[in-house]
């Protein structure tokens, strides 16, 4: 060492001091980061204080705290979990299964009743909540450090699982302290451990990998909530570091010293302030009538929330309330759970068949037993493709789990392990080499999950799809062309190509069965009218593979013409945003095929027309870079037309709000997308204010 550097050096308490400044730098960040999701700092800078600290802790072992965020990761490998006593048991609450409105109404009768409230009486003050699909957890802080955290068990007695619990990011391992609030002597939390829904897609993407890769004993997760449990009770917790988890704080066990609250929005404050994640759609509301919008509107929202939730709860909200409804066979009076319907059921497969797509991609479908799931009555599963249904090993008589979240096509989750010991178990899943509805032969291209029938538009079941394809809304529009005629069409050999369906004529469509003079001219009428269309919407409709709505847009704007675009050569096509050479291949393979281009030359020779478009660059893009999504009836404009404005202005339209979107377009009913972009604090206009915008440049 050099004799300045000697001179230099601090005094060794300094050394201390630097050790618990960063500890509580590092404390304030986490909690920044993971709690409030808003960094102050560069994750880069945060790494480089989070390695000063471990490297003097290296040095100066003495000093390491135990609430340091060195401390979260960390340990060997446990033999098995040691046994907790609860200090207070952990109960669980009365679960209303009626999943109708009424089921909040009747909570609020027996809260009542209990309270001996006149029928004219104010209404109870309740706390309303999401009821988290996850692990109930109790954290237990002495004098403000993280001690012990411990699942729920049998409610008298958990598992010390404190270990893995420790590198959850959200959890705090010190009580964050501030002068209007103290940290009390014993403080234990409690809430829900779970696994976010996009945390668990990662997850269980990177365990495909593994098992791709040959690694032995590792499995995917059926659901967030099994995921959450199986990190959980990781015994390594290194495993248990690297499995995502996210936590919500709903409630305290024992608590002594400096704890002053009367009611549990307070408590929920309080808990906020020391560094918990609550839940934002947290509210409160009065009676009945608050439970049971509470319960709609969370209903509407749960496909959105970014983690699953089973329910919601409520609970009366003044501590004095609580303790004179007191307690029933070891659940509490003042709580209940409201459900809603499942989005998992059993069922049993039927058949497993392989169903045909527009671009001829084979899909094998398990046909089920009816089941009620989701909201819904589901009879066929996605199995998405081969891979998948080889790798859940889904045969027909398994008994399955079937799960339909939202909009989300019902997939079929996982067999349940009693059926793969059962004897009568259909054969392991092969896809036909041969396409079930052409007999063309399927190929499975490399580096690709999926079969496709090479049969074209010679293929039915393409042809079909085509046409659907062509005729639907967003394309050329050809109103009343749904399934079922386009079969009865196509079956009857009416329909080879497109241009076909235009030559179609009344005769030949009142000929079909089933078919009135009336409906035979409503669709000669709805062919007429299709005639007059876009660029983008006839591009679109002609089924390019990639080429969706929003390429055919931009292929239009920069090419203009469509004999321009037929001839474009692949580094012309890379010219256009957003084409990349997978895209740009397609367009050309596509065109590159005679009859293709024979299709085109005969719709257009049939009176297939649309509006030369002006040149795209002179157009002023007041909106550019912003994002759009719109909801609900607009006064005067159709969706269509002010997602053309919208576009046409240089923004996006997209389906879903999120942190991202610039502007909700709502008009009257407006539902949850509404209520997304207020609880995300995104600026809603209105189609007045939409107009304004698109005069003045912003
Ligand atoms: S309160 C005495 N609040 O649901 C009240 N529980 O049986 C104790 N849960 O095991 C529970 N979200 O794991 C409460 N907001 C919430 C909840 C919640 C999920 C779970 C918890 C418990 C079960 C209730």
């Amino acid at each position: 060492m050099h004799t300045s550097d000697l001179f230099s050096a601090p005094p060794l308490d300094a050394k201390q001091q630097r050790m618990a400044q960063l500890c509580d730098v590092l404390q304030h960040h986490a909690h920044q980061y993971y709690v409030l999701d808003a960094p102050e700092v560069p994750d880069a800078v945060y790494d480089q204080w989070f390695q000063e600290l471990q490297a003097l802790e290296v040095a100066h072992p003495q000093w390491r705290r135990p609430d340091s965020p060195t401390q979260r990761v960390g340990g060997k490998p446990l033999d098995g979990f040691d046994t907790v006593r609860h200090a207070v048991p952990m109960l669980s609450i009365r679960t209303e299964t009626d999943t109708e409105s009424s089921g909040a109404q009747a909570f609020d009768t027996r809260v009542r009743k209990e309270l001996e409230l006149e029928p004219d009486a104010t209404q109870v003050e309740y706390v309303t909540e999401l009821k988290f699909d996850g692990l109930a957890m109790n954290l237990r802080y002495e004098a403000g450090i993280l001690v012990q955290a411990a699942t729920r068990g049998d409610g008298e007695y958990g598992e010390d699982v404190t270990q893995n619990i420790r590198t959850i990011g959200q959890i705090p391992l010190r009580l964050r302290a501030s002068s209007a609030l103290p940290v009390p002597d014993i403080l234990e939390v409690r809430g829900e451990v779970y696994m976010r829904r996009d945390d668990f897609e990662a997850l269980n993407e990177r365990q495909r990998e593994r098992i791709a890769q040959g690694e032995r004993g590792e499995k995917t997760f059926v659901n967030p909530r099994n995921a959450a449990a199986g990190a959980v009770r990781q015994l390594d917790p290194a495993i248990a570091a690297a499995r995502p988890l996210s936590f919500f704080a709903y409630g305290v066990g024992e608590v002594r010293g400096g704890v002053d609250v009367a009611t549990h929005h307070e408590l929920l404050l309080a808990l906020k302030a020391w560094g918990f994640p609550v839940a934002d759609l947290t509210a409160t509301t009065l009676g009945a009538a608050g439970l049971v919008e509470f319960h709609q509107r969370i209903g509407s929202l749960r496909d959105t929330l970014p983690y699953d939730i089973d329910g919601v709860v409520y609970k009366v909200n003044k501590l004095a309330l609580q303790q004179r409804l007191g307690f029933v066979s070891r659940e509490p009076r003042w709580a209940v759970a409201h459900k809603y319907p499942a989005q998992e059921q059993l069922t049993t497969v039927l058949a497993i068949d392989v169903q045909v797509g527009r671009t001829g991609k084979l899909t094998p479908v398990a046909k089920l037993a009816p089941v009620f799931v989701g909201g819904v009555t589901v009879t066929n599963a996605t199995l998405h493709n081969e891979d998948e249904a080889r790798r859940k090993d889904v045969r027909v008589g398994d008994t399955v789990i079937v799960r339909r979240a939202g909009d989300v096509i019902p997939e079929v989750v996982a067999v349940v392990p009693e059926s793969l010991a059962s004897a009568q178990r259909g054969s392991l899943f092969t896809m036909p080499h041969v396409c079930p509805v052409c007999g063309s032969v399927a190929v499975r291209e490399e580096d690709e999950a999926d079969y496709r029938c090479t049969g074209g538009l010679f293929c039915s079941a393409q042809r079909k799809q085509a046409i659907l394809h062509f005729a639907q809304r967003r394309a050329v529009e050809v109103e009343g062309l749904g399934e079922k005629l386009v079969d009865q069409l196509v079956d009857a050999g009416l329909i080879h190509t497109l241009p076909d369906l235009y030559r179609l004529g009344f005769t030949a469509l009142a000929a079909l069965e089933r078919m009135a003079d009336k409906s035979a001219q409503n669709v000669v009428d709805a062919l007429e009218k299709s005639k007059e269309t876009t660029l983008p919407r006839f591009l679109f409709g002609l089924g390019i593979r990639h080429v969706g709505e929003a390429t055919a847009k931009a292929l239009a704007r920069h090419f203009g013409l469509i004999d321009a675009l037929m001839d474009a050569t692949m580094e012309q096509l890379l010219e256009v945003n957003d084409v990349g050479p997978t895209v740009a291949q397609s367009i050309r393979t596509f065109f590159d095929q005679a009859h293709n281009r024979e299709v085109v030359e005969q719709l257009r020779a049939c009176g297939i027309h649309w509006p030369a478009l002006e040149a795209a660059s002179d157009a002023p893009k007041p909106l550019a870079g912003l994002t759009f999504v719109i909801t609900g009836t607009l006064p005067t404009l159709g969706r269509d037309a002010a997602k053309d404005l919208i576009e046409a202005a240089g923004a996006k339209v997209s389906g879903s709000v999120s942190k991202k979107t610039s502007y909700v377009l709502a008009g009257s009913e407006a539902g949850s997308k509404l209520d997304r972009a207020r609880e995300l604090g995104v600026a809603v206009i209105d189609e007045a204010a939409l107009r304004q915008m698109l005069e003045e440049p912003t």
